[in-house]
Protein backbone atom coordinates (compact mmCIF):
# COMPACT_ATOMS: atom_id res chain seq x y z
CA UNK A 1 0.00 0.00 0.00
CA UNK A 2 1.37 3.42 -1.04
CA UNK A 3 2.50 5.43 1.71
CA UNK A 4 1.06 8.77 2.30
CA UNK A 5 1.98 11.25 -0.37
CA UNK A 6 4.75 14.06 0.60
CA UNK A 7 4.04 15.59 -2.58
CA UNK A 8 0.77 17.25 -0.97
CA UNK A 9 2.56 19.94 0.89
CA UNK A 10 4.26 21.45 -2.21
CA UNK A 11 0.86 20.58 -4.41
CA UNK A 12 -1.29 22.28 -2.45
CA UNK A 13 0.90 25.29 -1.59
CA UNK A 14 1.80 25.22 -6.00
CA UNK A 15 5.49 25.23 -4.94
CA UNK A 16 6.75 23.88 -8.30
CA UNK A 17 5.52 27.68 -10.16
CA UNK A 18 6.90 29.70 -6.95
CA UNK A 19 10.31 28.21 -6.54
CA UNK A 20 11.08 27.94 -9.64
CA UNK A 21 9.58 31.50 -10.35
CA UNK A 22 13.64 33.37 -9.17
CA UNK A 23 15.05 34.16 -12.77
CA UNK A 24 17.59 36.79 -12.06
CA UNK A 25 18.75 38.92 -15.58
CA UNK A 26 21.89 39.46 -14.36
CA UNK A 27 23.02 36.73 -15.38
CA UNK A 28 23.19 32.37 -14.49
CA UNK A 29 24.19 31.97 -11.02
CA UNK A 30 27.51 29.83 -10.57
CA UNK A 31 28.59 31.54 -13.69
CA UNK A 32 30.94 35.32 -13.36
CA UNK A 33 28.34 37.44 -14.52
CA UNK A 34 25.62 36.54 -11.70
CA UNK A 35 24.84 39.08 -9.42
CA UNK A 36 24.71 37.40 -6.08
CA UNK A 37 22.44 40.06 -4.69
CA UNK A 38 19.68 39.87 -7.39
CA UNK A 39 18.59 36.76 -5.82
CA UNK A 40 17.65 38.44 -2.83
CA UNK A 41 15.90 41.40 -4.62
CA UNK A 42 13.86 38.98 -6.35
CA UNK A 43 13.10 37.27 -3.65
CA UNK A 44 11.79 40.25 -1.65
CA UNK A 45 9.92 41.47 -4.13
CA UNK A 46 7.78 38.72 -4.57
CA UNK A 47 7.25 38.08 -0.90
CA UNK A 48 5.81 41.95 -1.46
CA UNK A 49 3.64 40.56 -3.82
CA UNK A 50 2.25 37.95 -1.98
CA UNK A 51 1.55 40.03 1.02
CA UNK A 52 -0.02 42.49 -1.35
CA UNK A 53 -2.11 39.58 -2.76
CA UNK A 54 -3.41 39.08 0.88
CA UNK A 55 -3.53 42.47 1.82
CA UNK A 56 -6.04 43.03 -1.09
CA UNK A 57 -7.97 39.89 -0.22
CA UNK A 58 -8.95 41.50 3.24
CA UNK A 59 -10.07 45.01 1.62
CA UNK A 60 -11.74 43.56 -0.42
CA UNK A 61 -14.22 41.81 1.88
CA UNK A 62 -14.09 44.89 3.99
CA UNK A 63 -15.38 47.11 1.14
CA UNK A 64 -17.79 44.02 0.24
CA UNK A 65 -19.04 44.28 3.80
CA UNK A 66 -19.41 48.06 3.77
CA UNK A 67 -21.27 48.59 0.18
CA UNK A 68 -24.14 46.39 1.69
CA UNK A 69 -27.20 49.20 2.24
CA UNK A 70 -27.37 48.43 5.83
CA UNK A 71 -23.85 47.67 7.64
CA UNK A 72 -24.91 45.43 10.39
CA UNK A 73 -23.43 45.84 13.25
CA UNK A 74 -22.45 42.21 13.47
CA UNK A 75 -20.25 43.35 10.41
CA UNK A 76 -17.91 45.21 12.45
CA UNK A 77 -15.68 42.92 14.32
CA UNK A 78 -14.93 41.13 11.05
CA UNK A 79 -14.03 44.58 9.51
CA UNK A 80 -12.08 45.33 12.68
CA UNK A 81 -9.95 41.77 12.53
CA UNK A 82 -9.46 42.27 8.61
CA UNK A 83 -8.17 45.76 9.13
CA UNK A 84 -5.66 44.60 11.93
CA UNK A 85 -4.41 41.81 10.16
CA UNK A 86 -3.92 44.51 7.21
CA UNK A 87 -1.79 46.87 9.88
CA UNK A 88 -0.17 43.99 10.71
CA UNK A 89 1.07 43.19 7.43
CA UNK A 90 1.91 46.95 6.62
CA UNK A 91 4.31 46.74 9.83
CA UNK A 92 6.05 43.80 8.68
CA UNK A 93 6.47 45.40 5.04
CA UNK A 94 8.38 48.15 6.68
CA UNK A 95 10.51 46.20 8.89
CA UNK A 96 11.14 43.66 5.74
CA UNK A 97 13.30 46.58 3.97
CA UNK A 98 16.01 45.87 6.96
CA UNK A 99 16.67 42.75 5.16
CA UNK A 100 17.49 44.50 2.25
CA UNK A 101 19.42 47.04 3.63
CA UNK A 102 21.59 44.00 4.12
CA UNK A 103 22.28 44.68 0.28
CA UNK A 104 24.83 47.41 0.23
CA UNK A 105 24.65 49.99 -2.81
CA UNK A 106 27.68 48.55 -4.28
CA UNK A 107 26.25 45.54 -4.57
CA UNK A 108 22.88 47.00 -6.30
CA UNK A 109 24.71 48.42 -9.08
CA UNK A 110 26.35 45.12 -9.61
CA UNK A 111 22.72 43.98 -11.44
CA UNK A 112 20.85 47.45 -11.13
CA UNK A 113 21.40 48.01 -15.43
CA UNK A 114 20.04 44.49 -16.25
CA UNK A 115 16.63 45.70 -14.60
CA UNK A 116 16.10 47.80 -17.92
CA UNK A 117 13.12 49.57 -16.42
CA UNK A 118 11.34 47.16 -14.25
CA UNK A 119 10.86 48.92 -11.15
CA UNK A 120 8.35 48.51 -8.13
CA UNK A 121 6.34 51.66 -9.40
CA UNK A 122 5.14 49.77 -12.26
CA UNK A 123 3.36 46.99 -9.28
CA UNK A 124 -0.09 46.76 -10.28
CA UNK A 125 -1.24 45.54 -6.53
CA UNK A 126 0.04 48.18 -4.73
CA UNK A 127 -2.04 50.89 -7.11
CA UNK A 128 -4.95 48.92 -6.68
CA UNK A 129 -4.39 48.92 -2.86
CA UNK A 130 -3.93 52.70 -3.00
CA UNK A 131 -7.12 53.25 -5.62
CA UNK A 132 -9.10 50.60 -3.14
CA UNK A 133 -8.26 52.87 -0.08
CA UNK A 134 -9.58 55.96 -1.43
CA UNK A 135 -6.28 57.56 -3.33
CA UNK A 136 -7.85 59.47 -6.89
CA UNK A 137 -6.15 59.68 -10.06
CA UNK A 138 -6.28 63.95 -9.95
CA UNK A 139 -4.60 63.33 -6.47
CA UNK A 140 -1.76 61.52 -7.81
CA UNK A 141 1.62 62.82 -8.42
CA UNK A 142 1.99 63.08 -12.19
CA UNK A 143 4.38 60.55 -13.48
CA UNK A 144 6.87 61.76 -16.36
CA UNK A 145 4.14 64.03 -17.75
CA UNK A 146 1.60 61.68 -18.19
CA UNK A 147 -1.21 60.12 -15.60
CA UNK A 148 0.25 56.99 -13.37
CA UNK A 149 -1.05 54.28 -15.74
CA UNK A 150 -0.40 55.55 -19.38
CA UNK A 151 2.71 52.27 -19.62
CA UNK A 152 0.65 49.39 -18.20
CA UNK A 153 -0.68 46.77 -20.49
CA UNK A 154 -4.28 47.12 -21.56
CA UNK A 155 -5.41 44.15 -19.24
CA UNK A 156 -3.72 46.23 -16.16
CA UNK A 157 -4.98 49.19 -17.32
CA UNK A 158 -8.76 48.02 -17.21
CA UNK A 159 -7.84 46.85 -13.64
CA UNK A 160 -6.64 50.04 -12.40
CA UNK A 161 -9.94 51.64 -14.44
CA UNK A 162 -12.43 49.25 -12.94
CA UNK A 163 -10.63 50.07 -9.12
CA UNK A 164 -11.22 53.41 -9.64
CA UNK A 165 -14.80 53.20 -10.87
CA UNK A 166 -15.94 50.72 -8.08
CA UNK A 167 -16.15 50.90 -4.07
CA UNK A 168 -13.16 52.33 -2.11
CA UNK A 169 -12.33 52.60 1.41
CA UNK A 170 -12.61 56.25 1.33
CA UNK A 171 -15.99 57.44 0.31
CA UNK A 172 -17.58 54.31 1.60
CA UNK A 173 -16.62 55.43 5.37
CA UNK A 174 -17.79 58.45 3.97
CA UNK A 175 -21.37 57.15 3.61
CA UNK A 176 -20.93 54.57 6.60
CA UNK A 177 -20.37 58.09 8.90
CA UNK A 178 -22.99 60.10 7.09
CA UNK A 179 -25.85 57.33 7.81
CA UNK A 180 -24.66 57.74 11.80
CA UNK A 181 -27.75 58.12 13.88
CA UNK A 182 -27.71 59.89 17.34
CA UNK A 183 -25.74 63.18 16.10
CA UNK A 184 -29.17 64.40 15.76
CA UNK A 185 -31.75 62.79 18.09
CA UNK A 186 -35.04 64.52 18.56
CA UNK A 187 -34.27 68.09 19.62
CA UNK A 188 -30.43 67.06 20.14
CA UNK A 189 -28.28 67.97 17.45
CA UNK A 190 -24.34 67.14 18.37
CA UNK A 191 -22.86 69.89 15.97
CA UNK A 192 -25.35 72.73 17.65
CA UNK A 193 -23.87 71.47 21.16
CA UNK A 194 -20.60 70.79 20.37
CA UNK A 195 -20.07 74.75 18.75
CA UNK A 196 -22.19 76.01 22.04
CA UNK A 197 -19.01 74.08 24.15
CA UNK A 198 -16.29 75.66 22.17
CA UNK A 199 -17.53 79.03 22.29
CA UNK A 200 -18.73 79.09 26.07
CA UNK A 201 -14.77 77.39 26.64
CA UNK A 202 -13.18 79.78 24.64
CA UNK A 203 -15.13 82.95 26.22
CA UNK A 204 -14.37 81.40 29.44
CA UNK A 205 -10.74 81.40 28.36
CA UNK A 206 -10.90 85.33 27.41
CA UNK A 207 -12.56 85.99 30.37
CA UNK A 208 -9.36 83.99 32.40
CA UNK A 209 -6.37 86.26 30.30
CA UNK A 210 -8.21 89.53 30.63
CA UNK A 211 -8.31 88.69 34.36
CA UNK A 212 -4.75 87.45 34.81
CA UNK A 213 -2.62 89.31 32.03
CA UNK A 214 -2.29 92.94 30.70
CA UNK A 215 -0.12 94.81 27.87
CA UNK A 216 1.61 92.87 25.49
CA UNK A 217 1.00 89.36 26.89
CA UNK A 218 -2.79 89.90 27.06
CA UNK A 219 -2.87 91.23 23.26
CA UNK A 220 -1.16 88.07 22.33
CA UNK A 221 -3.42 85.53 24.34
CA UNK A 222 -6.31 87.47 22.67
CA UNK A 223 -4.79 87.07 19.56
CA UNK A 224 -4.34 83.42 19.92
CA UNK A 225 -7.97 83.16 21.12
CA UNK A 226 -9.32 84.63 18.06
CA UNK A 227 -6.73 82.30 15.85
CA UNK A 228 -8.54 79.73 17.68
CA UNK A 229 -11.89 81.15 17.30
CA UNK A 230 -11.14 80.41 13.81
CA UNK A 231 -9.98 77.36 13.62
CA UNK A 232 -12.96 75.99 15.06
CA UNK A 233 -15.00 78.13 12.41
CA UNK A 234 -12.92 76.20 9.69
CA UNK A 235 -14.71 72.83 10.62
CA UNK A 236 -18.22 74.34 10.84
CA UNK A 237 -18.41 76.06 8.00
CA UNK A 238 -20.29 74.35 4.76
CA UNK A 239 -19.36 76.58 2.02
CA UNK A 240 -15.71 77.02 1.77
CA UNK A 241 -14.63 73.62 2.57
CA UNK A 242 -11.21 72.31 2.51
CA UNK A 243 -12.75 68.65 3.84
CA UNK A 244 -12.78 65.52 1.82
CA UNK A 245 -14.75 64.32 3.73
CA UNK A 246 -18.93 65.37 3.59
CA UNK A 247 -19.70 67.99 6.64
CA UNK A 248 -22.09 64.94 7.73
CA UNK A 249 -19.55 62.10 8.03
CA UNK A 250 -17.08 64.73 9.92
CA UNK A 251 -19.23 65.49 12.52
CA UNK A 252 -20.23 61.64 12.91
CA UNK A 253 -15.76 61.04 13.08
CA UNK A 254 -15.57 63.87 15.57
CA UNK A 255 -19.00 62.86 17.69
CA UNK A 256 -17.43 59.05 18.17
CA UNK A 257 -14.52 60.43 18.98
CA UNK A 258 -15.30 62.51 21.60
CA UNK A 259 -18.19 59.81 22.83
CA UNK A 260 -15.99 56.76 22.55
CA UNK A 261 -16.97 55.67 25.66
CA UNK A 262 -20.22 55.17 24.96
CA UNK A 263 -20.67 51.34 24.38
CA UNK A 264 -22.28 51.78 21.00
CA UNK A 265 -19.80 53.91 20.00
CA UNK A 266 -16.35 51.59 21.02
CA UNK A 267 -16.99 49.30 17.91
CA UNK A 268 -16.84 52.63 15.88
CA UNK A 269 -14.07 54.43 17.29
CA UNK A 270 -11.83 51.32 16.73
CA UNK A 271 -12.59 50.82 13.36
CA UNK A 272 -11.76 54.80 12.58
CA UNK A 273 -8.44 54.07 14.69
CA UNK A 274 -7.33 51.67 12.24
CA UNK A 275 -8.08 53.24 9.42
CA UNK A 276 -5.54 55.82 10.73
CA UNK A 277 -2.90 53.43 11.22
CA UNK A 278 -3.33 51.92 7.62
CA UNK A 279 -2.42 55.44 6.44
CA UNK A 280 0.68 55.92 8.79
CA UNK A 281 1.74 52.63 7.77
CA UNK A 282 1.56 53.47 4.26
CA UNK A 283 3.54 56.86 4.50
CA UNK A 284 5.82 55.09 6.75
CA UNK A 285 6.78 52.60 4.42
CA UNK A 286 7.22 55.02 1.73
CA UNK A 287 9.53 56.88 3.65
CA UNK A 288 11.16 53.85 4.69
CA UNK A 289 11.59 53.06 1.14
CA UNK A 290 12.58 56.30 0.22
CA UNK A 291 15.05 56.43 2.77
CA UNK A 292 16.45 53.19 1.01
CA UNK A 293 15.93 54.38 -2.27
CA UNK A 294 18.09 57.48 -1.29
CA UNK A 295 20.73 54.83 0.04
CA UNK A 296 20.98 52.65 -2.82
CA UNK A 297 20.80 55.42 -5.63
CA UNK A 298 21.20 58.64 -4.13
CA UNK A 299 19.66 61.04 -6.43
CA UNK A 300 20.13 59.06 -9.50
CA UNK A 301 16.41 58.63 -11.36
CA UNK A 302 14.32 55.34 -10.92
CA UNK A 303 14.84 53.02 -13.66
CA UNK A 304 10.46 53.17 -13.88
CA UNK A 305 11.51 56.96 -14.99
CA UNK A 306 10.73 58.81 -12.12
CA UNK A 307 13.43 61.51 -10.31
CA UNK A 308 13.57 58.90 -7.64
CA UNK A 309 14.15 59.94 -4.13
CA UNK A 310 12.54 63.17 -4.69
CA UNK A 311 9.49 62.03 -6.56
CA UNK A 312 8.71 59.38 -3.55
CA UNK A 313 9.12 62.02 -0.77
CA UNK A 314 6.32 64.28 -2.66
CA UNK A 315 4.33 61.02 -2.67
CA UNK A 316 4.43 60.81 1.39
CA UNK A 317 2.67 64.00 1.82
CA UNK A 318 0.34 63.80 -1.50
CA UNK A 319 -0.84 60.45 -1.42
CA UNK A 320 -2.39 60.38 2.22
CA UNK A 321 -5.51 59.45 1.96
CA UNK A 322 -7.19 59.45 5.37
CA UNK A 323 -5.46 63.28 6.18
CA UNK A 324 -9.03 64.72 7.29
CA UNK A 325 -9.10 61.93 10.26
CA UNK A 326 -5.74 62.94 11.23
CA UNK A 327 -6.76 67.04 11.27
CA UNK A 328 -9.72 66.56 13.09
CA UNK A 329 -7.42 65.96 16.25
CA UNK A 330 -7.06 69.89 16.15
CA UNK A 331 -10.75 70.19 17.13
CA UNK A 332 -10.88 67.87 19.98
CA UNK A 333 -11.53 69.79 23.34
CA UNK A 334 -10.61 68.38 26.84
CA UNK A 335 -12.98 66.81 28.79
CA UNK A 336 -13.70 69.29 30.68
CA UNK A 337 -15.16 71.13 27.97
CA UNK A 338 -17.49 68.26 26.47
CA UNK A 339 -20.87 69.05 26.25
CA UNK A 340 -22.54 65.82 28.61
CA UNK A 341 -25.09 63.84 26.00
CA UNK A 342 -28.56 64.20 26.98
CA UNK A 343 -29.94 61.57 29.30
CA UNK A 344 -32.35 59.84 26.54
CA UNK A 345 -29.55 59.64 23.81
CA UNK A 346 -27.08 58.16 26.13
CA UNK A 347 -29.63 55.29 27.40
CA UNK A 348 -30.44 54.81 23.44
CA UNK A 349 -26.41 53.87 23.07
CA UNK A 350 -25.54 52.19 26.38
CA UNK A 351 -26.36 48.65 27.60
CA UNK A 352 -27.84 49.27 30.90
CA UNK A 353 -26.93 46.44 33.62
CA UNK A 354 -27.97 46.39 36.96
CA UNK A 355 -29.31 44.35 40.20
CA UNK A 356 -33.06 44.50 38.90
CA UNK A 357 -33.62 46.74 42.07
C1 LIG B 1 17.03 48.40 -4.00
C2 LIG B 1 15.75 48.41 -3.81
C3 LIG B 1 14.81 49.38 -4.44
C4 LIG B 1 15.08 50.48 -5.16
C5 LIG B 1 16.43 51.10 -5.51
C6 LIG B 1 13.81 51.06 -5.55
C7 LIG B 1 13.67 52.20 -6.30
C8 LIG B 1 12.48 52.79 -6.61
C9 LIG B 1 12.33 54.02 -7.32
C10 LIG B 1 13.46 54.89 -7.82
C11 LIG B 1 11.03 54.27 -7.46
C12 LIG B 1 10.38 55.46 -8.17
C13 LIG B 1 9.83 55.04 -9.49
C14 LIG B 1 10.93 54.88 -10.52
O1 LIG B 1 11.32 55.86 -11.13
O2 LIG B 1 11.39 53.74 -10.68
C15 LIG B 1 10.32 53.20 -6.83
C16 LIG B 1 8.96 53.09 -6.74
C17 LIG B 1 8.31 52.07 -6.14
N1 LIG B 1 8.90 50.97 -5.56
FE1 LIG B 1 10.84 50.65 -5.26
N2 LIG B 1 12.81 50.29 -5.06
C18 LIG B 1 13.37 49.25 -4.37
C19 LIG B 1 12.70 48.24 -3.72
C20 LIG B 1 11.34 48.09 -3.71
C21 LIG B 1 10.63 46.99 -3.13
C22 LIG B 1 11.26 45.81 -2.40
C23 LIG B 1 9.33 47.20 -3.36
C24 LIG B 1 8.22 46.27 -2.96
C25 LIG B 1 7.32 45.86 -3.81
C26 LIG B 1 9.20 48.42 -4.08
C27 LIG B 1 8.02 48.97 -4.48
C28 LIG B 1 7.89 50.18 -5.10
C29 LIG B 1 6.62 50.80 -5.37
C30 LIG B 1 5.24 50.25 -5.02
C31 LIG B 1 6.89 52.00 -6.00
C32 LIG B 1 5.86 53.04 -6.46
C33 LIG B 1 5.74 54.09 -5.35
C34 LIG B 1 4.81 55.23 -5.72
O3 LIG B 1 4.65 55.56 -6.91
O4 LIG B 1 4.24 55.81 -4.78
N3 LIG B 1 10.44 48.95 -4.28
N4 LIG B 1 11.23 52.31 -6.32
Amino acid sequence: MAGPSWDRYGEYLGLEKILTAQTPWSGTPGKADFAHEEMLFIVFHQTYELWFKQTLFELDDILARFSRPVLDDRDIQPIVARMGRITEILKILERQIDILETMTPQDFIDFRDSLKTASGFQSLQFRLIETRLGLKREDRMQFNHGSYDRDYADASRKAIHAAEEGPNLHDLIDSWLARTPFIADGDYTFWESYRAAVHVMLDEKEKTARQALDGDALGRELEAITRGRQKFENIFDTKDRVWRLSPRALQAALFITIYRTEPMLQGPATLLNLVMDIDSLLARWRYRHALMVQRMMGLSAGTGGSSGYSYLMQTLEKHRIFTDLFSLSTYLIPASARPPLPDSLSAKMGYRSGTGR
